[in-house]
């Protein structure tokens, strides 16, 4: 499985943070904001990855992010021109995925729990081995503003509907998505919606008529936040600080991860640290790493 990060959008919402700044790289606590979802398909051992961003904003993530070595990812960037709906990252990162399965994941989702990777891993396992498509549910008192599922009694999926303007449904789907690897050829195929989007709804939508589609619900011990308005994402990384600080432990460090999963070994993670070494990060890098080797 391959991963898909999508970090475009004009981010209206939060101008004049916006201006000169690309969304998904201002900052949540002590982290640029793509840290936490590239951090989630990492946690699914995840090592390829498509960056898609706007034309203006593409290299500042390359700068950012590089080619992935550093952290034994694999990094390839695209652009997508024009903001024409989520669903299109698929056919975007078509030639990028070359038949493979895709983890898409939206650049400015947050989301963390204890189980996390299990969940991740169960999911990933279900769209590789039995080639099903697998879509997140997380219970939000006003859904209107996202995609919701409409389950039935036993929880199995409904319906999808983008942004409801009655409430069917408190379920909103979360901005992460597990295909097989026919997901570029659904994304073709599916039409503009009304506002203009090709809606990643519709593709959902496909899945399920075709009885490929699960839901995994995420409870009460989950956060997934959100981080489109100055309130949202003041709290986003006010959760972030909080249980950082209680912890002492990252939440989203790629470093980490990597080294944790074995992408890197503890070489590398020392040459990452070393010249991090006047900031917290950095001594927080060696930490991992002593810790490791007590
Ligand atoms: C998008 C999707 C929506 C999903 C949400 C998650 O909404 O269209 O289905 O629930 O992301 O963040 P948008 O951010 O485009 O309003």
């Amino acid at each position: 499985m391959k991963g898909i990060v999508l970090a475009g959008g004009s981010g209206s919402r939060l101008y004049p943070l916006t201006r000169t700044i690309v969304k998904q790289l201002l900052p949540i606590y002590d982290k640029p904001m793509i840290y936490y979802p590239l951090s989630v398909l990492m946690l699914a051992g995840i090592r390829e990855v498509l960056i898609i961003s706007t034309p203006r904003d593409i290299s500042r993530f390359e700068d950012l992010l590089g080619d992935g070595s550093q952290w034994g990812m694999r990094f390839e960037y695209a652009v997508q021109d024009e903001p024409k709906g989520i669903a299109q990252a698929l056919t975007i990162g078509e030639d990028f995925l070359t038949g493979s399965s895709v983890a898409l994941i939206l650049g400015d989702n947050v989301l963390y729990g204890h189980g996390l990777t299990e969940v991740l891993t169960r999911a990933r396992r279900r769209v590789e081995e039995d080639g099903r498509a697998v879509i997140f549910g997380y219970y939000v008192k006003d859904p209107s503003a996202y995609g919701v599922v409409v389950l039935d009694d036993d929880m199995r999926p409904q319906r999808i509907v983008e942004k409801p303007k009655e409430a069917i449904s408190h379920w909103a789907v979360v901005g992460l998505y597990l295909y097989p690897s026919d997901a570029p050829e659904v994304a073709s195929q599916i039409r503009p919606s009304a506002r203009g989007e090709l809606e990643i709804s519709d593709v959902n939508q496909v899945y399920l008529e075709r009885g490929l589609l699960d839901v995994e619900l995420l409870g009460r011990g989950y956060a997934w936040l959100d981080t489109g308005t100055f309130e949202s994402l003041l709290e986003a990384g006010k959760f972030i600080e909080v249980i950082e600080r209680r912890q002492g432990l990252k939440i989203a460090c790629p470093e980490e991860i990597a080294f944790l999963k074995g992408f890197i070994d503890g070489k590398q993670l020392r040459r990452l640290a070393e010249p991090l070494m006047k900031s917290r990060y950095g001594k927080y890098l060696l930490d991992v790493l002593e810790e490791a080797e007590r």
